[in-house]
């Protein structure tokens, strides 16, 4: 770990460091799998859903560099590689689809999944005493649900 000048507890700066790091190979991965979305996808919907599907993709990308530059600023070195992510992250891996509808449930499905671990990060950052951790992840929290929604709302055709 680096030094820095920051006076949270290097208890808590490791700890912390730890958590962002799981959700930047998480955010790397969800990254990986909206870009892969967006190339496949196919049907009447296409120029809607690939659209949207690199709008997700490029969150993930902005959440991926607000997780890292935090981790850095906390001491850490971000394992950025998408080996080093591919090794880490919590998500499943993307399944074989066959039709839009299934892209489309894939896709909420494991956005809704790094929403759910990002929720339980709030919670974790806040027990270990850092707010501003805590706050960072709160509003991926909010940029996550609200694209849940635009994906999930598709798989409402009826
Ligand atoms: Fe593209």
């Amino acid at each position: 770990m680096w030094n820095t000048p920051i006076d949270l507890p290097v208890k808590t700066r490791k700890a912390v460091i730890d958590l962002l790091q799981h959700r930047l190979a998480d955010s790397l991965d969800l990254w990986s799998q909206a870009k892969h979305a967006h190339w496949n996808i196919k049907g009447s919907n296409f120029i809607a859903l690939h659209e949207l599907f690199d709008q997700v993709a490029g969150e993930a990308d902005d959440w991926g560099d607000l997780i890292a530059e935090r981790l850095v600023q906390l001491g850490g070195t971000a394992d950025g590689t998408l080996r080093r992510a591919a090794k880490r992250t919590q998500l499943a891996e993307f399944p074989e689809v066959d039709s839009q509808a299934k892209m489309v449930e894939a896709l909420s499905h494991a956005m809704a999944n790094f929403g759910s671990l990002i929720r339980e990060s709030v919670d974790k950052a806040d027990a270990l005493g850092d707010k501003g951790t805590a706050d960072l992840f709160t509003e991926v929290s909010r940029g996550i649900d609200k694209l849940v929604w635009f994906v999930a709302a598709h798989l409402h055709c009826d």
